[in-house]
């Protein structure tokens, strides 16, 4: 990375010139595709990279310039793509390595950037290495995983995340042994204190940097080191898992050496899932003199959101603080929504046919006009809203069905159960991708593996690339103003008027350039008073066709109005 200076010319003079670490992977808007549920061009029902490939000119039409694709690698589909069987080969339901090479090609001529999503703290129990690591307690693969034998009685208790009975140790009687699995049985953790298996996953990122991907995104990549002792917790906190499972001695090790022997060679950006227990440890993941990582992907934003709402001061200080924290040095990701979590508009927004489109133009808004490098994911930019599923039957996701049979298990409330199910299932994220009002949306010919939402016939990409106000065309403005500005990019951000109940107001600088965002998260009218108004230059942005209203140094938004105004 280089140390440029930029300056911004206005008039004739260049003023104070801000020094700024620069590089590809901050100026990207990511775009992110479950392929699974993209496209699906041979009726199976699932998405394909033959889909991902048909369209490749509407990727590219949203003004993106890199794509992060969940994994494509061979999968028995436990946990769709999250337990890969082969990691250098290509998921027979996505397509062929042929394929592959022809959407790396496709992304590559039209200038974005492809990142891939690494599955490395576990793999599928139908990986080769697991297989001959099951088979006996001396097979050379034994290490590749975590066992305890069986004869030492059970082990201290480790909480999964993903297992019915919430058991991180499933006994397996070949060997007479417990293997460790943190998410559920079909994916084993892998043993990363086994130099081996470290050597093995630097080789599988060589393998598809040398094809030429961009960068990598390493899942669920906090919870690779383990005191492999297996001590028994602290009573009462063997279920605190960011606490006891994120973060453990010898995860910076790790990184350090996947830096030395893949990242520092290539071209790559990196970002791990989880960005540590604290600012401190986010920072020692990413910070550029300690060569680990490239950015810090937080989940503190969005998780604030719950069934029973959110509250926007702390929205705004859990932002400002990270901003904050990551002004001088570091980077941040900037997202509200992935295929972990329910859909954007439901989340966030109000879906309600009233104010859909207008508060999601208002959180894509956001998203786009923060510091740090915005993630969008797929049909938020048409305003997809969640599923009504009412019953277990219909989800697909095994965190769904295996938190519910635990809920049931334990006697929950299960119709409170249900209801936040409702409201937070992944699955709500991950219905297919709405193209147009034809049959399945024009997702699939066949029977599409989840349903498609009822509201396609007007929530659809055919639909609103027509109209010149859509959520889609909004959206496509705010990334091309975005790349177009950087001082959306690199300029400071000062929050404004913390406590206002309604508003979030913003301004982002870079030397002599200026802009204030307003946005407005609720669904009536409020007003802010602020000197910057008396320099409005020019409205850039505004998700309503009237002029903004401006009477002084009062500002009256509508409804979830989000405008971004250029100041002198
Ligand atoms: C990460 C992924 C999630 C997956 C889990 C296990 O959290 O984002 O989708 O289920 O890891 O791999
Ligand atoms: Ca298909």
């Amino acid at each position: 990375m280089v140390l440029i200076t930029v300056s911004c010319v206005n008039n004739k003079e260049p003023k104070a010139v801000t020094a700024i670490s620069k590089a590809w992977w901050k100026e990207a808007v990511v775009y992110q595709i479950y392929p699974r549920s993209f496209k699906d061009t041979n009726g199976d029902g699932i998405g394909d990279m033959k889909g991902i490939i048909e369209e490749l000119d509407y990727i590219k039409s949203l003004g993106i310039n890199a794509v992060w694709i969940n994994p494509i690698y061979s999968s028995p589909n436990a946990d769709n793509g999250y337990d890969v069987s082969d990691y250098r080969n290509i998921m027979s339901d996505f397509g062929t390595m042929e394929d592959f090479d022809s959407l790396l090609q496709g992304l590559h001529d039209r200038n974005i950037k492809f990142i891939m999503d690494l599955v490395v703290n576990h793999s599928s129990d139908e990986h080769e290495w697991f297989k001959q690591s099951r088979s006996s307690r001396d097979n050379p693969y034994r290490n590749y995983y975590h066992w305890w034998p069986a004869e030492k009685g059970k082990p201290p208790y480790r909480y999964s995340l993903f297992d019915a009975k919430g058991d991180a140790w499933k006994y397996d009687s070949i060997t007479n042994a417990y293997y460790l699995h943190y998410f559920s049985q079909k994916q084993p953790d892998l043993n990363w204190e086994n130099p081996k298996v470290r050597q093995e996953v630097f080789d599988i990122m060589k393998f598809w940097a040398d094809k030429g991907v961009d960068g990598f995104r390493l899942d669920a990549f906090q919870f690779v080191a383990k005191d492999t002792t297996f001590p028994k917790l602290p009573d009462g906190f063997e279920k605190n898992f960011i606490q006891y499972y994120a973060m453990q001695d010898g995860l910076h090790d790790y990184l350090k050496e996947m830096n030395r022997e893949v990242l520092s060679k290539y071209d790559v950006m990196s970002v791990a899932e989880g960005a540590g227990r604290n600012f401190k440890e986010a920072h020692e993941l990413v910070d550029e003199d300690r060569h680990e990582l490239n950015m810090a992907y937080a989940f503190d934003g969005v998780d604030l959101a719950k069934p029973d709402g959110y509250d926007l001061i702390k929205f705004k200080n859990t932002f400002t603080k990270w901003d904050q924290e990551f002004s001088k040095k570091g980077w941040l990701s900037i997202f509200l929504a992935n295929h972990d979590q329910a859909r954007l508009v439901s989340r966030f927004g109000n879906d309600s046919p009233e104010f859909r489109e207008v508060s999601e133009k208002m959180l894509n808004t956001f998203i786009l006009s923060m510091r740090g490098t915005p993630y969008c994911y797929y049909g938020d930019e048409l305003g997809m809203t969640n599923i009504d599923f009412d019953s277990i039957s219909q989800y697909q996701d095994i965190a769904t069905i295996n938190a519910y049979k635990k809920a049931l298990s334990e006697g929950k409330d299960m119709k409170k159960f249900m209801s936040d199910l409702n409201f937070s299932s992944r699955d709500n994220g991950r219905t297919p991708m709405q193209w147009d009002d034809s049959k399945n949306a024009g997702f699939t010919s066949g029977k599409p593996w989840l349903p498609v939402n009822d509201n396609y016939k007007y929530i659809n990409v055919a639909t609103e690339d027509k109209n010149p106000n859509s959520i889609l065309n909004h959206f496509r403005n705010m990334v091309k103003l975005r790349r177009e500005n950087p001082v959306l990019i690199y300029g400071s951000y000062q929050l404004l008027q913390p406590k206002h109940p309604d508003i979030y107001a913003y301004t982002r600088t870079l030397d002599d350039q200026k802009m204030l965002v307003l946005l407005n998260f609720t669904d009536h009218n409020s007003s802010i008073e602020l000197p910057q108004t008396r320099a409005v230059q020019k409205t850039l942005i505004n998700n309503y066709n009237s002029v903004v209203a401006i009477e002084g140094e009062k500002v009256t938004l509508k409804p979830y109005q989000a405008v971004i105004l250029s100041l002198n």
